[in-house]
This record gives C-alpha cells, structure tokens and sequence, in this order.
C-alpha cells in the first residue's frame, strides 16, 4: 500500500507546521507527518520560509529572532509556530517524524536534540526520517549519525540521481511528483531506495503516482487522500 505522509502536518486543512495539523495528522493514522525545521537565534523552528511573514503575524528572518519572539507570534488560528522539540513531544513517536531540514545552522545542537530524544524513549531511530534540499547537510548528518534515514530530497532529476542517492546511503529520494517517469522510479527502486513524491492532492495525481508505483505520498489533505486510496 501507497504510504500517505501529511506535508506540513494537515495543512490544508490547517494552519501548516502547527500543532494542530500535526495532531490532526496523528488522528488520521497516517503513515508519516512531515514538518519543515529552520533555526532561529537560540532554537530549531517548525516553519517552512526563512522568512516569518507569510504564515505569521510577524516580519523579519527567522535566524534573526529568537524563540521568544518568534512563539508570541499567531501562526494562523491562534497557534504558535512549535519548536522541534514541542513537535517531537506532540507526535511523541506515534508516526515516522520526516524533518526537512531548511536553513538550518549548528547541527551539532540538532544531533544532540536528537539524541536525547530517543534516549528519553521521545523518538525512536525507525520512526524518523531526515530530509534536505542541502546534500551537504544530509551527507554530514549521515557521518554523525550513520544510523539514521535519510531522504534525498530534490525539485527535478539530476543526472546520476539515485546514483548518488546510493551512495549518500539514502533511505529514500523525495522528488516533485512533476519529475517523476517510469525509468527514474525502476533505477531507484533496483537501488533499494524507496520513492516518495510531493505534493500530491488531486485525485488525478493520486492515480498517476500509483501509475509510477512510488512507495508514497506527501499530501496536504491525508484524509482526501485516504478516501481516494481506500477507493481504488
Ligand atoms: O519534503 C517535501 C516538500 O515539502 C519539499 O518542498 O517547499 O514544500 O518544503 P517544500
Ligand atoms: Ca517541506
């Protein structure tokens, strides 16, 4: 079965990368919650822009503020925008965490945040998955911490893609369902890697991407996507 991972926690039908499209997402039993993680001053951020304008009360960088600022702000409904940590306490390992890392610095600290969590029995190893436009940061994350899953995430096909990939160690490669073709999802799947496509909501989509046979979708709307899967 075709795993449904909710982009941005619920967020269509909910304010994105908040906690009540997390626990909405949760509710819905889906197979995974992606959220976005920028750093901030002193904290790691659920947002996805670098900016706090679009989805928040606020304006300016989010690496220029600081946790306090940034968590007085209304990030849409009343909500807070969540620090990493309230976001691993909120899913509590109920689902696979898939954390996008965006801009994000001093990825020692997030090691160690990661680290705790799993030592605290928050997070387990298996339910958590680490994704970056940045390869540079997967490739270092992956050194640190040779356990952990690593999706290789991309907006197109790069020559020799799942190639490297491979050779990354990558669990999976996150691709623009726009990208996706017959010949990339076999060479990735002879490799071991599994195929997850963003972002995906249209029924129509949601076919095409069954047609491709990817082992999963990110979608702001898991329930739709649900009834349409349970359907076909
Ligand atoms: O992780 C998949 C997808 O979320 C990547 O693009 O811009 O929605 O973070 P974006
Ligand atoms: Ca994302």
């Amino acid at each position: 079965m075709i795993k449904v991972f909710a982009h941005r926690g619920a967020s269509g039908t909910y304010p994105e990368n908040t906690q009540s499209a997390i626990t909405a997402a949760i509710d819905l039993a889906v197979d995974g919650i992606e959220i976005d993680v920028q750093s901030c001053l002193d904290d790691y951020m659920i947002i996805h822009d670098s900016w706090l304008d679009r989805t928040t009360s606020g304006h300016g960088k989010v690496n220029a503020s600081s946790k306090i600022y940034i968590q007085q702000l209304d990030a849409g409904n009343g909500e807070i925008v969540p620090s990493l940590q309230q976001a691993i306490d909120w899913v509590n390992d109920r689902t696979l965490l898939n954390l996008e890392l965006k801009h994000t610095f001093s990825l020692d600290k997030f090691v160690e945040l990661i680290e705790a969590n799993i030592t605290a029995g928050k997070l387990s190893r298996n339910n958590l998955l680490i994704s970056s436009f940045d390869h540079h940061q997967l490739l270092w994350l992956k050194q640190k911490l040779p356990w952990v899953k690593i999706g290789a995430l991309t907006a197109s096909i790069p020559i020799n893609y799942s190639e490297f990939a491979e050779k990354l160690h990558a669990y999976s490669i996150h691709i623009d369902k726009n990208f996706i073709n017959h010949e990339f999802v076999a060479d990735a799947k002879q490799r071991g890697l599994q195929v997850y496509a963003y972002t995906v909501d249209k029924p129509e989509d949601i076919e095409l991407m069954l047609a491709y046979s990817v082992d999963g979708v990110f979608t702001n709307f898991p329930c739709h996507t649900q009834m349409i899967l349970r359907s076909l």
